[in-house]
């Protein structure tokens, strides 16, 4: 049986349904500080807070686990710099409480949700795993000390660990039951489409003074069905690995300009992004591509709908169908 842990989410709920339709047993394990429990309503569920180890320690006694999926942090940038405290207690405290309770468990297997954030800026793009890790802001400190933690936990106790470094996780279930409702919503797409559907006023672009041919942020866009089909090839890949930490970066390989990205939206919802430029976001990067090879040798892994317009479209469907996302549920 798998454990999904923050698996109402954004990436859990996506990786939920693949394993439901591949009727791989899970159980999908969320605080619902902020997933959804109608993200995951198909699926077994049990509420647990990483904080808390007695929390683990009764889900490890109920069912016999071989293998944990990661989901469950904090991911705002912004706000792990003015509240690191509350980011390094979350994701790296309760990361560890996991990995303690899985010791004690006997349960030697883990795919942990990572993140581009760990680069920091890049010396050059696209990136590969290989490139120096300086993390530019709390976030990525905090995704950085859980990789430090999985090759220490391969090490001493045998762990056998996988770390998937996403770029920008964007789109939406291609059947339109699963989207991105995150509260408040931060992400360059969703803010795009609301501004384009009347749903806000504008969308403000962080800055366009960038060393870039258009002067705006070059970012990675990679559809969440194929992040969540990257997880499951994780997994197999795990059954025959020996003990040790391996990290991967999962994106498109194609970089956009935030302007891009405003034009393609204008394009797939038919009317034009209201918008106006505005002073950069500290921490952003001018540019993030990444380079995949290492999950396209080892894992096989082939993305089939991070084409720019398919991102867009999927997250417009989700939106359009889904005004107020999961709704007041939560
Ligand atoms: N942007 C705007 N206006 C907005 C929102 C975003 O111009 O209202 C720009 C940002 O400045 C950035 C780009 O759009 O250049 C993408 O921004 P997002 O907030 O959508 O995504 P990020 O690239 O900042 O963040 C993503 C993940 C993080 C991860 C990071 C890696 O969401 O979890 O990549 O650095 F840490």
């Amino acid at each position: 049986m798998v454990l999904v842990l923050g698996g109402a989410g954004f990436v859990g709920s996506h990786v939920a349904k693949l394993l439901r339709r591949r009727e791989i047993p899970h159980l999908v394990a969320d605080n619902l500080e902020n997933g959804h429990r109608a993200a995951a309503s198909d699926s077994p569920f049990r509420r647990c807070d990483l904080r808390n180890p007695d929390d683990l320690r009764a889900l490890f006694e109920e069912d016999e686990f071989d293998c944990v999926l990661l989901f469950a942090g904090y991911i705002s940038v912004g706000e792990s710099v003015r509240e690191p405290e509350r980011y390094f207690r979350n994701n790296v405290g309760g990361a560890l409480n996991l990995l303690e309770a899985m010791k004690e468990a006997r349960i030697e297997r883990l795919i942990f949700s990572s993140s581009a954030a760990v680069y920091g800026e890049p010396q050059d793009v696209p990136i590969p795993e290989g490139h120096p890790t300086h993390p530019a802001n709390p976030y990525g400190e905090t995704k950085l000390a859980v990789e430090r933690m999985l090759h220490s936990f391969g090490k001493a106790h045998g762990l056998r660990s996988i770390s998937l470094r996403y770029f920008n996780a964007a789109g939406a279930d291609p059947e339109g039951e699963l989207g991105e409702d995150h509260r408040p919503e931060e992400h360059l797409i969703p803010l795009a489409i609301d501004a384009a559907l009347g749903r806000r006023e504008k969308l403000v672009i962080f800055g366009d003074d960038y060393d870039t041919p258009d002067g705006t942020c070059i970012r990675d866009f990679i559809h969440v069905t194929d992040l969540a089909e990257a997880h499951l090839l994780a997994m197999a890949a795990l059954d025959d690995a020996p003990a040790g930490h391996t990290a991967f970066n999962l994106g498109s390989e194609r970089g956009f300009s935030v302007k891009e990205v405003v034009d393609a939206v204008g394009r797939v919802c038919g009317s034009p992004v209201p918008h106006e430029t505005g002073l950069r976001r500290p921490g952003d990067p001018a540019r993030l591509v990444a380079s995949c090879g290492r999950a396209r040798k080892e894992l096989e892994w082939e993305p089939r709908y991070s084409d720019l317009e398919t991102v867009v479209r999927h997250a417009w469907e989700w939106r359009e169908r889904h005004p107020d996302g999961y709704g007041q549920e939560t």
